[in-house]
């Protein structure tokens, strides 16, 4: 299992990881542009170690991440492990991929979840973020989000 960026080349297998999540319906535009923009870092977890370095030979997806990397203030937009690979450790090593990123001058990440999403709740906690506030109907169906911020000084 190894950890690299995200190309245009992983799409297939991320949308269709995303639509057997159903946590998300970006589309395959969205996470171009994502890929494209200079200050967002895509990331992708895939099985094996990848062949000798060569660019386009991809194993199997297991898991993405994609945050906003914006100076003192970064924000995780979406992180997934493919649901029978869960709980091995995955989305920490994509989570930490990101968080590697935030410097030590008091850089904080944000993000937001659905309230009833114990699951990456349970994740986010684990990891130290902290939940700061939450926005009433927030999604499209009417649930609220809550939301989570991670600061390096709590590293220490
Ligand atoms: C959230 C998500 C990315 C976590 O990925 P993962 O690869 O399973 O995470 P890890 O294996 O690294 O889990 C690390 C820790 O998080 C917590 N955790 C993860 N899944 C959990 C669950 N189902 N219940 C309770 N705690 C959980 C645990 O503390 C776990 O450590 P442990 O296994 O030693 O107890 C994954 O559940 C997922 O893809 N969910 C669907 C998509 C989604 O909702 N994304 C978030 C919104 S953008």
């Amino acid at each position: 299992m190894r950890i690299r960026e995200m190309t245009e080349s992983d799409l297939p297998q991320v949308l269709e990881l995303q639509g057997e999540l159903a946590f998300q319906d970006w589309d395959e535009k969205q996470f171009l542009s994502e890929i494209r923009a200079n200050y967002a870092y895509c990331v992708v977890s895939e099985d094996g170690d990848g062949e000798c370095g060569k660019v386009d030979s991809h194993g199997e997806l297991l898991g993405y991440a994609i945050f906003h990397l914006l100076g003192s203030d970064s924000e995780l937009l979406s992180i997934a492990t493919k649901e029978s690979e869960q709980r091995k450790g995955i989305g920490t090593q994509l989570l930490q991929a990101g968080l590697d990123k935030l410097t030590e001058d008091g850089d904080q990440c944000f993000l937001e979840v659905r309230v009833g999403n114990t699951k990456a709740r349970a994740f986010y906690e684990k990891h130290g973020f902290v939940l700061y506030n939450s926005r009433k109907k927030y999604y499209s169906d009417g649930e609220d989000a809550a939301l989570y911020k991670y600061s390096v000084k709590l590293k220490r």
